[in-house]
Formats: C-alpha cells, sequence, structure tokens
C-alpha cells in the first residue's frame, strides 16, 4: 500500500527511523520489498534522477505498482530523491510519488527558500509532501558536487526560519554525512550536538539525514578479494542510527550499501563460476542477499517489526 511519508513520520517520529532505499532496477525492488516484509517494517522507496532516466521512469513506476500488488502487506511511501525543480513538478504531476525531494541547498539560501516554496505549493496543491534540503553534505550527488572540506552542516540558527517560509514537511539537515562509499578520511564523526540544536528550534518537526550508508568492511573485504578496488570505503556507523532518531530524524537515506551487495554477489558470482553466464542465477542471490540486508538494516533503525502497528495507525 502506496501511502505518504507525512504518516509514517508521525508513528516514527522520537522512536525510530524509517529506511528510504533508492533503487534502480527489478532485482533491487524485489529484495526491498522482501527485506521489509521479512522484518516487519514500513519503508521509503525512492528514486533519483540517475534512476529515473537510466531506462525509462515508465518502467521503474510499472515495477513498483507491481510489486504493490505481489506484497499486498508492504506499506510504503514513493519518492522523488534529490529533485531539481522540472523534475519535483514532473512527479508532482505523474500523480504516482507520495512525496518529493527539492534539493536546492547549493543555492545562496533566500534562492534555496524560493525554490522549495514554489515547489511546495505545487506539491501541497495535490496532497505531496515536499522534504528540502539545508546545509550541504560532502561527496558526490547527481547534479553538485561538494568535497569534504566543503561540506557546509546545516546552521541550527536559520532551520526554523527556513522551514516556516519555506513551507517544506521535512528538513535533510547536514551533520557529517556525505554521500557514497569514501565518507571520511579520519574517523567517523555525526555532530549530534547539532542535530540536538536544530530539533530544539524545530521540535516535533520531521528530519532527514542522507549519505547514511555503512560501507561495512567485511562487505568491501569480500568486493576487494573478488577482484574489487575500494580501498578507504569507509561509512556511517548504524549504531548511532537509533541516537539520531531520538533527535528527531525519521527518514535515513541508504543507496551505496544496497550497490556493494550488487557488486560482492556478482563478483564473487562470477569468480567461482566462470562457466556461466545466465543472469538469473547472480539474480536470485542478489535478491535474497538484499533482502536480508535490507532487514538487517531496519534492525539498527528500530522500524523492525513495526508494521503491524503502522497498519493499526493508518486505519485510526
Ligand atoms: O544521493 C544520491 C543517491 O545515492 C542517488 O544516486 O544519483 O547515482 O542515482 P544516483
Ligand atoms: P549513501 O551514499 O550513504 O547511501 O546515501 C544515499 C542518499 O543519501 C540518497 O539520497
Ligand atoms: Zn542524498
Amino acid at each position: 500500500m502506496i501511502v505518504t511519508t507525512k504518516k509514517l513520520f508521525e508513528h516514527a517520529y522520537g522512536k525510530y527511523a524509517i529506511g528510504a532505499y533508492n533503487v534502480n532496477n527489478l532485482e533491487q525492488i524485489v529484495g526491498l520489498f522482501r527485506g521489509n516484509i521479512d522484518s516487519q517494517a514500513p519503508f521509503i522507496i525512492q528514486l533519483s534522477k540517475g534512476a529515473r532516466s537510466y531506462t525509462n521512469k515508465a518502467f521503474l513506476e510499472g515495477l513498483i505498482r507491481a510489486a504493490d500488488q505481489v506484497y499486498p502487506e508492504a506499506i510504503f511511501a514513493v519518492h522523488l530523491d534529490h529533485g531539481d525543480e522540472a523534475t519535483c513538478y514532473d512527479c508532482i504531476d505523474s500523480n504516482f510519488y507520495s512525496s518529493v525531494m527539492i534539493d536546492a541547498s547549493s543555492q545562496p539560501y533566500e534562492e534555496n527558500i524560493a525554490i522549495t516554496r514554489r515547489v511546495v505549493e505545487a506539491a501541497h496543491a495535490k496532497g505531496i509532501v515536499v522534504e528540502a534540503e539545508l546545509g550541504m553534505l560532502g561527496g558526490v550527488e547527481e547534479h553538485v558536487k561538494v568535497d569534504e572540506a566543503n561540506a557546509k552542516l546545516t546552521d541550527p540558527a536559520q532551520a526554523r526560519d527556513f522551514v516556516e517560509r519555506s513551507g517544506c514537511d521535512s528538513l535533510a539537515v547536514a551533520i557529517g554525512t556525505s554521500h557514497g562509499a569514501f565518507k571520511f578520511s579520519g574517523t567517523q564523526s555525526l555532530h549530534f550536538d547539532v542535530l540536538s540544536q536544530i530539533q530544539q528550534k524545530l521540535p516535533g518537526f520531521p528530519l532527514v539525514m542522507h549519505g547514511s550508508s555503512s560501507v561495512p568492511q567485511e562487505e568491501v573485504a569480500r568486493i576487494n578479494a573478488a577482484g574489487g578496488k575500494l580501498g578507504g570505503a569507509k561509512g556511517v556507523d548504524a549504531s548511532q542510527f537509533r541516537q539520531a532518531a531520538q533527535l528527531g530524524v525519521t527518514k535515513i537515506n541508504i543507496d551505496t550499501d544496497g550497490r556493494l551487495v550488487w557488486t560482492r554477489v556478482h563478483r564473487e558470482f562470477f569468480l567461482e563460476h566462470p562457466e556461466k553466464f545466465d543472469l538469473r542465477d547472480p539474480g536470485k542471490i542478489y535478491m535474497s542477499e538484499y533482502a536480508k540486508f535490507i532487514a538487517a538494516k531496519n534492525d539498527y533503525l528500530g522500524s523492525i517489526g513495526q508494521l503491524p502497528d503502522v497498519r493499526k495507525f493508518l486505519e485510526a
């Protein structure tokens, strides 16, 4: 069942965070649904601009609609990840997305507010909710590149003004995470002091943590042992997710970790079976491994086991 993130956030706020997982193909979608049902978790399925143009956005939408029928027990929202203004309008007009993210965080503050406000007006007119971003994560985003030194943490003093004037429904904050597999050159550090100050300025308001893959070291080691070259890859300590949830984070974005599972499965499979060429053989292993990965991640997020209660909450 496709639902709005607004309801999911109301249920989760202060208690747990909902996993927001990026998808690009059929196998990811099947693994994602299976993993969330196995672990009885609500979730957010998110599509980036790159995912929508990988083949044609209609394929992904069709696959998600099909998954909704094949897995009627699933409760999830469909979200546009890191949208520019034009892509937001395209998703708002499609009547398929529950929410969109407008990412104008690379623009000057007033421009970020103005762009976000325009998207909010268009989205709210159709009952769609909007995530915006204030501050800048390090790493690589599709249309913005920010290196670690230039990452700009969210200024708690600006947060309330930004939310009030833009009208956004949730806010992505920069508190030390970054996108991709190489997040920290030194030890990892999440700025919970900044997060706590933001929560004080915006009590009860849903916050979002991007760049939250944990880049498991055993996964990286297996990839490298099977021919990969991912030396120095490092991520966020997932055991900190629940602390972030208590400080108002209701949505945690994970993409890179899923890509690592895919890479590990396929590298190992073809190394062990050089004679094979049926794509369904590694595909089956990947769907099962990705489902296991999702269930384990939901345990860290605290969304594990919440599905029956979310269903009751939505019916009330
Ligand atoms: O934040 C970016 C997400 O990981 C999506 O990545 O733009 O390569 O699909 P992508
Ligand atoms: P990761 O690269 O850490 O998986 O972050 C994904 C993300 O923030 C998608 O918006
Ligand atoms: Zn992101």
